[in-house]
């Protein structure tokens, strides 16, 4: 059975994630989780400033199934099977060694060892007191403490694989950091963080999945408190458009698992991130909505409390979560106004979503939209200024134009586009990014001709005019720039 339970499915920073859950359950502020690669011999261990544990409640602790699942836990507490301390230890390790200290009493100690069970003839399983031989030293920093609880795993058997060396061991602890940087993004967060996390000694700084506080944010709704339930709220965020980002601001912002991955629901208890991203089986007309590039920059936060497990059918990994069906057409509801949202953002450059009257002045867009009932297609604007001002003056070439311009329409790689949209994890490069000033300048002062020459306006209205449209508006320089020759 030992050895099935290995296989539940955790991965090295979830496991440990689940012994942070314990580590926080008994109040810890401060818990330091250490990898320390030394080729066979390689361990990881997680020392908290918790409660801690007497003789008798870490007897019970390393039992499996400590405590009944259907029982009710203190509202903080973020276990509920009574088997994360086993199953997540021994999914990645064959020796685990609890030691614990409880109000200044004595240090208490035992450990399991898989391959020492089955070896006796009887029915017991072997649990051994104390550390094992040549390990005592792993657990020091238990003396200098009141109260706190050493983890520590050996026989890393599930890490240290054929091939596996120290600059994996390294990947690896920056995979560790940004799950746990995620998991515990709203513990380790704010004025007065609840809890401090070191990761070889560095503090794991919070990654926060909604972009508080950017002034690129498209949308961000109210807290919503769900109806007929005990304290579940929702918050609906969409994230500023990618031009609206740093590049440095957009990677970070992707998230671990990259930007489709991380969009849709986040959903924690007591603040403790179990799921982060997807759409929770909701959908349209009975068909779930798949995680895609169009609607990436939604996320919706979801609030559970720990009473309500059940209901949402928490998994033992804690990684899976399912809203109870009376919930389901509230939060529908919901998500599909916040995925029509980051929808619009993620298409149309993100300008779209900033209502103000400011820019009915711009220039048209260059490309339509029209949907038909026969299908959707791209057509290039007759009265855009440019486009307007050449027909004009096209003379006999008028029809060539046109017939150009029909000929781009119609061969449009809508499919390749949508491909490399949905392969790579940026679009495709548009409205002018990297390209050198100059270009830009050509086109732009094309424009700005027409605008004056054709459209009648002042150079003054031109430029103001082109400030406002996009792309032409990330180039404010460029504008200013327009035309000054001849005012002069
Ligand atoms: N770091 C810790 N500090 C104090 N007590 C702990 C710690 N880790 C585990 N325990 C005790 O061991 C018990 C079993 O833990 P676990 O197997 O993770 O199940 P669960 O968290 O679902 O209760 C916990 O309920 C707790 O009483
Ligand atoms: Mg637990």
């Amino acid at each position: 059975m030992l050895e099935s339970l290995r296989g539940l499915g955790y991965s090295l920073p979830t496991a440990l994630a689940d012994l942070i859950d314990n580590s926080i359950a008994a109040n810890s502020s401060e818990v330091a989780v250490h990898l320390e690669w030394a080729g066979p011999e390689s361990w990881v261990r997680i020392v908290d400033n918790g409660d801690g544990m007497d003789d008798a409640s870490l007897e019970a602790g390393m039992r499996f199934g400590a405590r009944d699942p259907r029982a009710e836990r203190a509202a903080s507490d973020l276990g509920r099977f009574g088997l994360g301390l086993k199953t997540a230890s021994f999914s990645q390790a064959r020796r685990l060694t609890v030691a614990s200290r409880q109000n200044g009493g004595p240090v208490v100690c035992l450990h399991w060892d898989l391959d020492l069970i089955g070896q006796e003839s009887g029915p017991e399983w072997p649990i051994f007191e104390g550390p094992a031989s040549g390990s005592e030293q792993l657990f020091a920093p238990l003396e200098q403490m009141e109260h706190g609880t050493v983890v520590l795993w050996e026989k890393l058997d599930r890490i240290v694989t054929d091939g596996f060396g120290a600059t994996d061991m390294i990947e690896l602890a920056d995979r560790v950091e940004a799950h746990l940087a995620m998991t515990f993004h709203r513990l380790l967060d704010g004025y007065q963080p609840t809890l401090r996390l070191l990761l070889n000694g560095r503090g794991v700084k919070p990654w926060d999945p909604y972009l508080m506080g950017h002034p690129g944010k498209a949308f961000e709704s109210p807290e919503y408190r769900i109806l007929h339930t005990t304290g579940v709220t929702v918050q609906c965020h969409v994230l500023p458009h990618r031009d609206m980002l740093k590049p440095t601001e957009q990677e970070a912002a992707a998230g671990p698992g990259g930007w489709t991955q991380q969009e849709g629901f986040y959903v924690y208890r007591n603040k403790r991130l179990l799921l982060a991203g997807g759409w929770l089986g909701l959908g349209d007309g009975g068909k779930p909505w798949t995680r895609d590039e169009a609607h990436r920059l939604a996320r919706i936060r979801l609030d559970i409390p720990n009473s309500a497990d059940a209901d949402w059918k928490i998994n033992v990994l804690k990684s899976a979560a399912s809203p109870p069906v009376r919930l389901r057409s509230q939060l529908n509801r919901l998500a599909s106004e916040t995925r029509d949202t980051a929808r619009r953002v993620f298409a149309h450059r993100g300008h779209i979503a900033q209502v103000s009257g400011a820019r009915s002045n711009a220039v048209a867009e260059a490309w339509q939209v029209r949907r038909s009932a026969q299908g959707t297609s791209y057509r290039i604007a007759r009265d855009h200024d440019l486009v307007a001002s050449i027909l004009n003056r096209a003379g006999a070439l008028k029809p060539d134009i046109l017939a150009l311009l029909r000929l781009i329409e119609e061969t449009v790689p809508v499919q390749r586009i949508w491909l490399d949209t949905a392969e790579d994890k940026e679009t495709p490069r548009t409205g002018f990014a990297g390209a050198p000033n100059n270009e830009v300048m050509e086109t732009l002062s094309s424009i700005f001709e027409a605008l004056v020459k054709f459209r009648g306006l002042n150079p003054t209205e031109a430029r103001e005019r082109l400030g406002r449209t996009p792309p032409f508006d990330r180039h404010l320089e460029l504008v200013a720039a327009l035309g000054v020759k001849d005012t002069q």
